[in-house]
This record gives C-alpha cells, structure tokens and sequence, in this order.
C-alpha cells in the first residue's frame, strides 16, 4: 500500500546547492567537495554495481547480518513499529529487517524522488497491507515524519555506515536530529563498518574493474553537464587513501596534469598532483561505535557482527 502525502522532487535545471557547494569546494584549499553530489542518475547506478563488486564487502555482510538474525532484532525492538530508514535509495536490504519485525508501516527518506518513487512502490508490492509512505527530502536537513505515522513507536533504520561519510561532528549532529525526530520510545539500527587490514580497505574504495573510479569521476561528467564545466576528465585520476590517523579512507580526484578549466563562470587552477577530496568513509572500532551513538544521544543495547569482525549492526535506545 503506497501512500503518497509529500510533494514530489522538482526538477530544476541547474541546482543552486549544487552550484554553491561545488564552488566553494574548488575554491578552498584543499579542494574539497561534499559527497552527497555523487548521486545523479549515473551516480546512483555506479554505486549499486559497487555495492556488487567482490572487493566491496560492507552490503553482502551486512545484508548477512540482516538476515541471519531477524528474530533477535524482532524480540529486542517488538512489533508495530514505524520504520522509518534515511537514504533509502534502492531499498534492498530493507525487505529482511520488514520481514523479520512486523512493522505498522515504513517511511523510506531519499533525496532522490524518481528513485524513491520505485524502490517504494516495489517494496510496496512486496508487503501487501503494510502502509508504505515515502518523504523526499534531504535527511541532513529538516523533516517532518507523514501523519500517517503518527502515534507509532518508531524505528530508525540507517544502514550501509553511511554515517561514515560524515565528519565526526557532522554524525553527532545527524544522530541528534534523528532522536527528535523520531521521538520518544524511538529505537535506532544502524550499520557501521570496522577498522579493519589497510589493503583490504583501499581495495574496497579502488576495485580491480574501476567502477568505483568511474563513480568517483562522474562527478566531473556531472559539475560539466550541470554547471557549464569544461574540466578535462582525461586531467583527473580515482586515488584511494586510506587515513590512519583519522581512521578514514578518503577519496580523491587527483589532476595528473597542470589544469586550467571553468565551472559556473569561475576560472580554477590546479597544479599536477593537487587534488579535490570528494569522500571520507570513516571505519568504526566497536567502542567508537558506542561512543559515537552516546554522544549522539543513543544508547546502544544490542550489537550483531560477521565472524570476521568485518562490519558491524547495532540497535541503540533513545535515550
Ligand atoms: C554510501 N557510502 C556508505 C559508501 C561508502 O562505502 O562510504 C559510498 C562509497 N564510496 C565509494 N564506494 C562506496
């Protein structure tokens, strides 16, 4: 059953928070842009194939985790629940928790309207009689729950650790607007990946098929079509870091050559070597993950991981 009571997405043909962040980032120093323009319709296609790619190990673990233990999730967080999940996306992993739990009804949240409007209304075919209300919208900013969810016990789903992509502070701040929101007697599910071997960490963000530097490099396909860029795309190399002192693996677009090119107008330089940092993923120790939920105003009460300690799910209380 899909209900609809949010104002689809507009489509605009030039995006002024696109513009805006993609022109601050190119003009500080370093050159750093923010990862959520990653997903245009290309974007979002590149990363379902990572999500695919043997080096790329967090969704068939975590998707293991999902399934493996439904009944211990069912008996900690009971029955009739409004799941709501940010950055919904294609929903793949969101059928075994729905399955296991006995939801009252769930509430995808994607920025991406066209996006969201499918997975939901599969997802919806799926769970006959469960209400189904998508909200697009931007979760690192304000949101409103549907009335139709009014009134129920919620739970937060946030997997894949997308929560990595965000700087500490940044989480923290996510974490408490997910507790306001999502009200008092909320419980939260939350993906978070491990620190784990470097090599296997940089293959996981630099596979031997190069999907994921097609993803990070689409981005320039994207600034040229959407902001009258001519950035050479031939002028940029993927690079994979990881960063051990802030436990992250960072992405960058690193200029093989000396460039001079134009975004919205504005001319940019950029020596060979120099790069823009589009991506951190930062990976988690199992008491990093508790501090960061605390902090966040969340405590944990349950904790699932792999034999391998390679990614972790845990389920925290509001608090
Ligand atoms: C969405 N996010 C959790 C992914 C990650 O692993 O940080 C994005 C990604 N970037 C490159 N590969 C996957």
């Amino acid at each position: 059953m899909l209900l609809t009571d949010e104002a689809p997405a507009l489509t605009r043909a030039i995006d002024p928070a696109f513009r805006r962040d993609i022109l601050d980032g190119l003009s500080r120093s370093p050159k750093a842009t923010p990862p959520i323009w990653f997903y245009d319709q290309r974007g979002s296609e590149l990363f379902e194939a990572i999500t695919n790619l043997p080096e790329y190990y967090p969704t068939r673990t975590e998707t293991a985790l999902l399934k493996t233990h439904g009944a211990d999730f069912a008996a900690a967080v009971g029955k009739g629940r409004a799941v709501v999940e940010f950055g919904a996306g294609s929903a793949r992993k969101t059928p075994h928790l729905l399955r296991a739990i006995a939801p009252a009804a769930y509430v995808p949240i994607d920025i991406s309207g066209a996006f969201l409007q499918a997975s939901s209304a599969e997802l919806a075919r799926g769970f006959p009689g469960l209400p189904v209300v998508p909200v697009v919208g931007d979760f690192n900013g304000p949101l409103d729950l549907p009335k139709a969810v009014d009134g129920l016990p919620r739970l937060g789903f946030f997997p894949g650790s997308t929560i990595g992509n965000m700087e500490p502070g940044a989480a923290v701040d996510l974490l408490r607007a997910m507790r306001r929101l999502l009200g008092r007697d909320a419980m939260l599910l939350i993906g978070m990946d491990r620190i784990k071997d470097r090599d296997r960490l940089v293959a996981a963000y630099d596979d031997a098929a190069g999907v994921t530097a097609a993803f990070n490099l689409n981005l320039i396909a994207r600034i040229n079509r959407e902001l009258e860029g001519d950035l050479p795309i031939d002028g940029f190399a993927h690079r994979a870091i990881w960063n051990d002192d802030k436990a992250r693996i960072e992405m960058h677009l690193e200029a093989v050559r000396p460039l001079h090119f134009h975004v919205a107008g504005q001319c940019f330089r950029m020596a060979a070597g120099e790069t823009i940092h589009t991506e951190s993923s930062h990976k988690y120790g199992a008491r990093d993950e508790r501090l960061l939920l605390r902090a966040g105003g969340w405590e944990p009460v349950g904790e699932w991981t792999d034999a391998e300690g390679l990614f972790s799910l845990v389920l925290a209380e509001a608090r």
